[in-house]
């Protein structure tokens, strides 16, 4: 059994198929899709570490996490993204934005594997198509935004979760920064590619800088670009870093994700 069931207006799609048994021509047919919907959710999937990994490995070579510590001695590239009832404060990655986009060279992709869940409908992951959002913009706006790139800082406003736990563990990372221009093309498609997360100011600086942010901003996470993914325990996902932003919903529970992230 393998099946491609898209989502209203294509923002993503799920993959109907037991990962254990596929062969390399729905390896194929996973990545085209993966193209094509920017985010694509298995569900069911009891899948060990190795063949976790195994599957990640078949889109690219896997990056290091600069925030997160690693499973285990045996696998470093598998982060655990865990949040306890006993949590206080916003949840890991509780605003728009693109995984490490203040690196050189963002993750393309990124991978998550729900271990615990809490009720489903309850902690959701918010998608948002960047292809659209580009689409949809006016273009004297596309115009402008083409010309200018976007600084991002480790320490963006969306850092407020690991600054209070590195506080909490009593050593701070040092801040890492990076530009990149803020519109790009992605699988031969024009995105809008801005974290809000992480946005510390535009390159070179523009005159209007808080009314183009405010407009920017607004624009990029409008609800007609938007999918919810819920969750349930087995479940994996994958999306493409660069053309879906994407952030966690507000929740009081357990929750425990294996997260992978390729270059
Ligand atoms: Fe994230």
């Amino acid at each position: 059994m393998f099946k491609i069931k898209p989502n209203r207006k294509e923002i993503g799609a799920e993959i109907i198929c037991d990962l254990r048994k596929i062969n390399n021509k729905d390896i194929e047919k996973i990545k085209l899709a993966l193209q094509k919907y920017g985010m694509l959710f298995f569900k069911k999937q009891t899948l060990s570490s190795n063949l976790y990994l195994k599957f990640s490995k078949n889109f690219g070579k896997l990056a290091n996490y600069p925030r997160l510590k690693g499973l285990s001695k045996k696998y470093p590239k598998i982060t655990v993204v865990q949040r306890k009832i006993s949590d206080k404060g916003p949840s890991f990655g509780e605003q728009f934005h693109t995984d490490s986009i203040y690196t050189k060279r963002p993750p393309r992709f990124t991978m998550l594997l729900s271990k615990l869940v809490p009720r489903s409908g309850k902690a959701n992951t918010e998608f948002c198509s960047q292809y659209l959002a580009y689409k949809n913009l006016p273009n004297n706006i596309k115009k402008k935004l083409n010309s200018i790139k976007g600084i991002y800082s480790s320490k963006g406003p969306i850092s407020v979760t690991t600054i209070e736990r590195e506080k909490e563990k009593g050593k701070t990372n040092k801040e890492l920064k990076s530009k990149h221009k803020i519109i790009k093309k992605i699988n031969n498609k024009f995105a809008i590619y801005c974290s809000p997360g992480h946005f510390v100011g535009f390159y070179p600086f523009v005159k209007e800088e808080k009314k183009l942010k405010k407009y920017l901003f607004n624009h990029q996470v409008k609800r007609k670009f938007q999918y919810s993914l819920e969750w349930k325990k087995n479940q994996l996902a994958i999306w493409d870093n660069r053309s879906m932003l994407h952030q966690a919903t507000p929740f009081k529970g357990n929750r425990i994700m294996h997260r992978i992230t390729i270059q």
